[in-house]
């Protein structure tokens, strides 16, 4: 059974790609799972090899094999990472800007404009939740309604996901998981730094929300004050999510060094792709994604010409995605989570399920799960209408977040001063 398959699928490859041929025309590409990535402690990033094709949990109705649709795009890549790095560094330590050479590289992207390649990296962002041979995925969709259908254990507590390749190392996925998990429970072992790097990378300042949070970075000097050469220092401290995905992708390069590599990513895990594309030059696609502008920024990622690589895929009714889970009495905040960004890098397929599918904002619509059951797995009626097949991508020009304990509407952080402010020049912290 398992051999036929596989045989299958190779008489598929061998249609798709004649032996010997180098450049691919545009068209659909098949996925294999290749390697489970997960960082240890000691943030040593960790590939483990996966057989076969996995079975159980994985197959069910997530099927192994993923095919997706490409289109070629552009997008600019610097000139090594150790420039970027430089250039990085110098812009925050000494507020300089490097003119980087970027240069512009014609690739073979996902056709985002594809109602079946969401789907199916919607799904590979949602396999990075599971092990291959989890069992508990059927017993947590068993009870969706009653509880929050993630929720499994890791034995790593970092950063985690999958890597998928087409079978001649091609083209190369990583997916990476996300952190929706422990806004409802404990969130297993990797809620503790998921919620740590939520915290850093989407609130104002280190989750300063009250005298009554427990700040997650030292950067608060006391009033509204908030010092910004602190917080880029924080957002990249070893140990952490940008610099540990900035490690996992050099090494995913030096393992498949002639590879396309692509990045995806549900919430927490579609911002670090986001922010990873944005630092190497590879397409991305990222889920229901919190706002990562402001992280962007605060790490001083030296801006390419265009950030067009960069899809985020949303819908009206998340409001983490959304930006509206702010608020001392939000969920968010409830669960310990200052999410006060709203805005994205790229460009944004917004689908509209607040006035389309009548849905109430709700923060359990946040997750993967209803994204690729009630929202990509059909045809979306309002795109067909226009006779597309998803929502047309738009940047988020004049991007405004809306924060509800002021009802105003305003640039994110504004009642905020960002600035040089020294701890030694500061009299009172609170
Ligand atoms: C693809 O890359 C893997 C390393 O991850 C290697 O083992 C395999 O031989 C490569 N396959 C091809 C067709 O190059
Ligand atoms: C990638 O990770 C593997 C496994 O930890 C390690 O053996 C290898 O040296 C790493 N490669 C790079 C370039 O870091
Ligand atoms: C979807 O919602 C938009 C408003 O955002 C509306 O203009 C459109 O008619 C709706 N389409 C369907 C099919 O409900």
């Amino acid at each position: 059974m398992f051999w036929t398959t596989l045989t299958a699928l190779f008489s598929l490859f061998s249609r798709l790609y004649p032996r010997g041929r180098i450049e691919h025309e545009p068209l659909r590409l098949q996925f294999e799972l290749r390697h489970q990535h997960a960082v240890s402690p000691d943030a040593h990033i960790v590939f483990a090899d996966i057989p076969q094709v996995p079975t159980s949990a994985f197959t069910k109705g997530y099927e192994a094999t993923y095919s997706i649709a490409t289109k070629r795009l552009s997008a600019f890549r610097p000139p090594s990472f150790p420039a970027h790095e430089a250039a990085r560094i110098r812009s925050m330590r000494h507020a300089q800007s490097t003119d980087l050479p970027w240069y512009e590289d014609d690739i073979i992207g996902p056709d985002v404009e594809d109602r079946e390649t969401l789907l199916e990296l919607a799904k590979m962002t949602n396999n990075a939740y599971v092990t291959p041979d989890d069992a508990a995925w059927y017993a947590l969709e068993d009870d969706w309604h009653d509880r929050y259908p993630f929720g499994w254990e890791p034995d790593a507590d970092g950063i985690r996901g999958y890597v998928f390749a087409t079978p001649d190392n091609g083209t190369v996925v990583l997916s990476i998981k996300g952190t929706s998990t422990a806004i409802w429970g404990s969130g297993g072992p990797t809620g503790k730094k998921d919620k740590l790097n939520d915290n850093l990378l989407f609130s104002c300042c280190c989750a300063r929300i009250d005298w009554t949070w427990t700040m997650v970075c030292g950067c608060y000097r006391g009033g509204w004050k908030c010092d910004q050469t602190c917080l880029g220092q924080a957002l990249a401290e070893e140990g952490l999510f940008y610099p540990i995905g900035t490690n996992l992708y050099a090494n995913l390069t030096y393992m498949y060094p002639k590879a396309n590599i692509w990045i995806t990513g549900h919430s927490l895990g579609g911002a670090l792709a986001s922010l990873l594309g944005v630092t190497f030059g590879v397409p991305v696609v990222a889920f229901e994604s919190p706002g990562e502008r402001l992280a962007a920024t605060r790490l001083h990622l030296p801006s390419p010409p265009s950030t067009h690589h960069v899809t985020h895929v949303y819908h009206t009714a998340d409001p983490i995605a959304m930006g509206t889970c702010n608020g001392i009495l939000s969920s968010c905040a409830l669960g310990g989570y200052a999410m006060e960004t709203k805005c994205h890098l790229g460009k944004s397929i917004v689908y509209d399920t607040v006035s389309n599918l009548s849905w109430a904002v709700d923060v359990r619509k946040h997750g993967i799960v209803s994204v690729i059951d009630d929202v990509l797995s059909r045809p979306w009626q309002a795109s067909s209408d226009a006779g597309r097949e998803v929502p047309v991508a738009e940047p988020e020009v004049d991007c405004m977040t809306c924060y509800w304990t002021d009802m105003v509407c305003d640039k994110e952080c504004f009642s905020w001063e960002f600035g040089e402010f020294p701890p030694e020049l500061v009299d009172h912290v609170e």
